[in-house]
């Protein structure tokens, strides 16, 4: 009987399905690098969880990492423990959308998606403070799209 010698047995890591590399709108994005399907769950927004009130105001800026939960209390800061997630950008006709689900956030495919297309989701971003002009300035959105309602800001409803 001849035995495997341990360390010998090696487990395939799947290619991803996503890479991080320079975004037309901006920095880097995220882009598809195989065919996602619509509805699946792409990857998740990991990082350590936080309290806004722990934030350094500095970082609290419209160049955000940083993902509010819906509890209002907590935030994902992806600087520590965080992955590709971190790098999607903003678009106002997004074709992935962020799912809360207990506690954590999920990227999801909205539509089918091809090789070579960016992912986007909508930041909808909160200012709890009046919206100053600096705040509007720094959150123009670029994502150039026949939607664009000009903003990363939250939708008026
Ligand atoms: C989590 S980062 C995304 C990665 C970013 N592209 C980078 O290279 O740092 C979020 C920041 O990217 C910028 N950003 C993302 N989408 C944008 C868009 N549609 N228009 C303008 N700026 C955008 C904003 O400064 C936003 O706060
Ligand atoms: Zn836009």
């Amino acid at each position: 009987m001849t035995r495997k010698k341990p360390g010998k047995i090696k487990t395939r890591k799947p290619a991803g399905r996503i890479e991080v590399r320079k975004s037309g709108v901006h920095g880097r994005g995220v882009y598809a690098t195989k065919p996602i399907s619509k509805g699946a769950r792409i990857i998740e927004y990991t990082g350590k969880r936080v309290l806004w009130e722990e934030v350094p105001n500095d970082l609290n800026d419209p160049h955000t990492f940083l993902f509010g939960l819906d509890n209002g209390k907590d935030v994902i800061d992806p600087t520590t423990g965080g992955n590709e997630a971190r790098w999607i950008n903003h678009s106002c006709d997004p074709n992935c959308e962020a799912i809360e689900e207990n506690g954590r956030v999920f990227i999801y495919a909205l539509r089918n998606l091809r090789p070579g297309e960016e992912l986007f989701y909508d930041y909808a971003l909160q200012v709890d403070e009046p919206i100053t002009s600096e705040v509007a300035e720094e959150s123009r959105c670029f994502c150039r799209t026949s939607r664009c309602r000009g903003t990363m800001l939250e939708a008026k409803s």
